[in-house]
């Protein structure tokens, strides 16, 4: 795909967190960025999984906003698209597939050869690679346990985009392995059960729900935080 096509995905989510900066979301992704950092305080938090109930939620959006606004804090900060069925990082960030966390799990690559830098200080990103056939083994492998051992050590704050909570597994696999979980519903179509549903299912696991973004379809103002 060239990089125009590419540029111009339909799967490419707006980083209004960089280009404006002053827009009253981008002040509520600046909000969750500062719940998450105070969270740090008792229990370090380094990687968050963002995850919603179901397709269409928001969470790429969330996901890469609110790394944007940590590295805008001026935190090393790396976006891990984790969403293994429906990737869409490389399209946010127009860039290659070819090489991503699929191929560094399998080992037929080094981890840091797949780790791009982005245009935003301090923010690094990781694709998904290649969509596999087995999401959930891979994701549930030691050496992705290795991989998240790894990036931790390396940046402050890792960020996984992920599936939605209902239509598979993989979220839960993700929180159950990373500090905390950062919920996205969409005011729009999220119903009240299903996001009582995928709260139960992650709480289930032991994900530390740290809260929950309230992504409006239209209007992106009205999006917001609560503990
Ligand atoms: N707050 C918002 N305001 C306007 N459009 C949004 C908002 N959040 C998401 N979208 C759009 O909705 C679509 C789905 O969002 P996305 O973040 O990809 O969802 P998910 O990752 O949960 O499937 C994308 O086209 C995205 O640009
Ligand atoms: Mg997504």
């Amino acid at each position: 795909m060239s990089r125009k096509s590419r540029a111009k995905h339909k799967k490419a989510v707006k980083l209004v967190a960089y280009s404006f900066p002053k827009l009253p979301v981008t002040e509520q992704y600046r909000f969750i960025c500062y719940n998450i950092l105070f969270s740090s305080v008792d229990r370090e938090i380094k990687s968050i999984v963002v995850t919603s109930p179901e397709p269409s939620d928001g969470k790429s959006t969330t996901a890469a906003n609110l790394a944007i606004v940590l590295a805008q804090q001026g935190k090393a900060t790396l976006l891990v698209d984790t969403d293994l069925r429906k990737p869409s990082i490389h399209y946010t960030f127009n860039i290659s597939n070819m090489n991503g966390l699929t191929n560094a799990i399998t080992r037929a690559i080094y981890l840091d050869t797949a780790i791009v830098k982005t245009f935003i200080p301090n923010l690094d990103i990781l694709p998904s690679g290649p969509i596999p056939p087995n999401p959930s083994e891979l994701l549930n492998s030691k050496s992705m346990a290795t991989i998240m051992d790894d990036l931790k050590s390396k940046y402050e704050y890792v960020i996984f985009d992920a599936p939605p909570v209902l239509a598979v597994s993989d979220p839960q696999i993700m929180a159950a392995k990373s500090d905390g979980v950062v919920m996205v519903v969409n005011s729009g179509k999220t119903r009240k059960d299903s996001a009582l549903k995928a709260k139960k299912i992650l709480e289930n696991v032991k994900g530390n729900i740290l809260g929950v973004v309230l992504n409006g379809e239209k209007t992106s103002e009205n999006m917001y935080y609560y503990q």
